[in-house]
Formats: structure tokens, sequence, C-alpha cells
């Protein structure tokens, strides 16, 4: 395999062909914030938090998915990329609850986002689904980074009982035709709530120990919650 020289940041480095810029930068110990990007699934390239500028591109480029060419001069952290960062940032604060995101906490911190910048906006608002015995959805902290839509289709379990509906700001992570989630295919695998970036998708324990369930209670609250479904 060729070996392809460039620039990140002002430092040399050499990477193999077909390398992306995200990990070319980490080879160099740069850290290119991302939010939809996860190392062991298909990049979905949708939050465009870890764009880049790339000498003699017209645009900034995502360098989740952008591989490295001979010569290419990347700049990760110039003003225009924070700029672009720091508006996606604030833009997705104005709609989506962000509390339980980390990763946003940290990258706000060194990008100087102002949460209420565009607070006026419309807010994603979406039902709670409590409809399972295994994991809560709580769609107002999705930020449709699709990655659960992944991980149950053909990333990891091959399921397919997520999938996106509705159209532009009203786009959100449905089932088909909204069935509760025991009615779909889902085999309750969990893949989808271990890879939510947002809290979003939360195990039912985690969930009702938050709510205030003493540990000692969570299993006689479990079976009263199953014994409810049942009724209903
Ligand atoms: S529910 Fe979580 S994993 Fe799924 S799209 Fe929303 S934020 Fe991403
Ligand atoms: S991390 Fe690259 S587009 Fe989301």
């Amino acid at each position: 395999m060729s070996t392809i020289t460039l620039t990140i940041d002002g430092q040399s480095v050499q990477v193999p062909a077909g390398t992306t810029v995200l990990q070319a930068a980490e080879q160099l110990g740069i850290e290119i914030p991302r939010l939809c990007y996860h190392p062991h699934m298909t990049p979905p390239t949708v939050c465009r938090l870890c764009v880049v500028e790339w000498e003699g591109a017209r645009t900034l480029v995502p360098a989740c998915v952008a591989q490295v060419r001979e010569g290419a001069v990347i700049h990760t952290a110039s003003e225009r990329v924070q700029r672009a960062r720091r508006t996606i940032l604030e833009l997705l604060h104005s709609a989506v609850d962000l509390s339980e995101t980390p990763e946003v906490v940290r990258y706000d911190a060194q990008l100087g986002v102002d949460a209420q910048r565009f607070a006026d906006g419309a807010r994603r608002e979406a039902p709670f689904y409590d409809d399972n015995p295994f994991y809560v959805r709580d769609y107002e902290k999705c930020i449709l980074c699709w990655r659960c839509v992944q991980a149950c289709g053909d990333d990891m379990q091959f399921t397919y009982a997520l999938s996106l509906g509705g159209r532009g700001f009203h786009t959100h992570i449905a089932t088909f035709f909204n069935a509760p989630m025991p009615e779909t295919t889902c085999v309750f695998c969990g893949n989808c709530v271990g890879v939510c970036p947002t809290g979003a998708l939360k195990g039912l324990d985690e969930y009702l120990l938050e709510q205030g369930v003493s540990f000692e209670a969570l299993h006689q609250e479990k079976r009263k919650r199953k014994q409810r479904r049942k009724e209903e």
C-alpha cells in the first residue's frame, strides 16, 4: 500500500493511502471533534462537526470520511473551522436537549459556544417512549446522528427495527408505522443504546435509578411495569 505525506496544522505526517483525515490527525495527537462518527461503524457523515479546512478546497471537508491525498495541507482549528463548529453546536442547542452529551459539554468549552444564541428557535418536540422492558427513548435528546439506525441495520444487528420518519425539521427516528418497540422486529440486543451519544436511548435500569427508584426496589418496579403493560 502506498504512503501519503501531508501536512496537518503545520506538522508533516505519513500515513497509508486510504487513511481518513481524522485518523491521520489522531496519529499526530490532534483530536478533531465529532458526534456522528463511531470508529466501528460506517460514518453517516451527518453532523459535520468534524469539518476541517483543506487548502484549495472550496468548502470545508468532513474529516471523518475525507481520505488523505499527497501534499494536502489541512487546518483542523482555523477560525473558519471553529466558527462552523460553533454554529453547528449552537444550532443543535437551540433544538435539542444536549445535557447528557458529555462530548458536547467539552466542545462547548473548547469553542466558546453560546448555547443561548438561537434560544428563540423551535425546539424538537417528541413523545417519550417507555414501551418495552429494556430501554426508553427520549427523542428530545436525539441529534439524528443515525448511529442507532445503522446499529440496528447493516453495521451490527441486521434487524432494521429503526428508520427515519418525517421530513425536514420534523425528521425523527421512528419504527415502521410508529409501532411500539415490542411489535417491531427489535430483538432488544441493546446495540442502539450502546452507540447513542446523547442519552436519547437509555437502559431502563439506568433510567429508573435516575428517577429515584432504589436499587433494591428496581426488580419490583420492573415487575409492576410488566404487569401494567400486559393489562393495557
Ligand atoms: S437516538 Fe441516539 S443514536 Fe439514534 S439518532 Fe438519535 S442521538 Fe443518534
Ligand atoms: S463526525 Fe464527521 S460528519 Fe459527523
